[in-house]
């Protein structure tokens, strides 16, 4: 049967390689969003009565529910969801700048919250349906420079960790994506510069942050591959899908931490409960 895949943010990144690899296969519409048509042009290259190209900005509430509205009534459902679509923001938490902060709660929070809000009431109706949410390794640990993106991502993990719950006796699934680091454009995001000395061992984390843009670890093909490949080839996808070493190593020397912390207070813990 004929599936429909919509992925937010296609422009770049993951993804564009995801919407490729999805716009590839025969059997399998693709709704590809983005901010800006030109930015789809990619997409003229494939059979164009299997994609839909929707203009949306993630945090434009009625832009999303037109975009799929427009998608529903092209393919008639949608039954995997990608919200890829999000931003980077470095510097340390005290130097971090309110409104750019909002703004990326904005998009990586309530746009993620938008765009799920709209599709499942199709999802629910189908009794069907995937949802896989573009995470972070740093939903999962945090690290100096990137605490108030880490603080988005957390977000995400815990919104997902209460939908999963509720959305699986619909049958809907939800799935968090955590990748490491990457090499795509979301490393050459917002700057907040070190300028407080107390701070300076930082500065080289946040002045070399576009640096990942081409050295970072993780490979975008490879793990938009890895995603579609968990999608397609399982019944069920896994709550959580770290990807990379630094997500993997990462998130277990933090569960690890979170475990010795519950453990060593335990007794005292409980006795609150009075
Ligand atoms: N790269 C990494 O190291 C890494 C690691 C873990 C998780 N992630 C997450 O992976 C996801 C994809 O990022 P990426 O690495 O592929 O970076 P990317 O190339 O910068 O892609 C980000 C995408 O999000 C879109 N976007 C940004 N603001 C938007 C808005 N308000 N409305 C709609 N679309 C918007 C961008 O569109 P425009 O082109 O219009 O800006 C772009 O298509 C993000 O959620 C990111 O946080 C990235």
């Amino acid at each position: 049967m004929t599936k429909t895949w919509m992925i937010t943010g296609t422009s770049s990144g993951f993804g564009k390689e995801l919407a490729q690899i999805v716009a590839k296969q025969a059997d399998t519409n693709l709704v590809a969003t983005a901010r800006k048509t030109a930015d789809l042009a990619y997409l003229d290259a494939f059979d164009s009565s299997r994609i839909a190209k929707v203009i949306m900005d993630v945090t434009n509430e009625d832009a999303v529910k037109a975009g799929v509205e427009a998608a529903k009534n092209k393919f008639g459902g949608i039954d995997v969801l990608v919200n890829n679509a999000g931003l980077g923001y470095f510097g340390t938490i005290e130097e971090s700048n309110e409104k750019d902060v909002r703004q990326m709660f904005e998009v990586n929070v309530f746009g993620l919250g938008n765009v799920t809000k709209s599709v499942l009431p199709i999802m629910r109706a189908q009794k069907q349906g995937v949802i896989i949410n573009i995470s972070s390794a740093l939903g999962l640990t945090s690290i100096p420079t990137l605490g108030w993106y880490s603080a988005t991502k957390f977000a995400v993990e815990g919104y997902s960790n209460a939908l999963r719950q509720e959305a699986a006796p619909l049958g809907i699934q939800v799935m968090n994506v955590e990748p490491s680091g990457a090499r795509t454009k979301w490393n050459a995001g917002k700057t907040a510069p070190v300028e407080i000395a107390d701070y300076s061992k930082f500065s080289d984390m946040v002045n070399g942050a576009s640096n990942g843009v081409t050295q970072a670890p993780g490979n975008p093909e490879l793990i938009a591959e890895t995603i579609y490949k968990m999608v397609t080839e399982n019944q069920e996808v896994p709550a959580h899908l770290p990807l990379g070493t630094f997500a993997t190593e990462g998130s277990k020397r933090e569960l690890t931490n979170i475990l010795k912390d519950v453990d060593k207070y335990h007794d005292l813990s409980i006795s609150i409960d009075k």
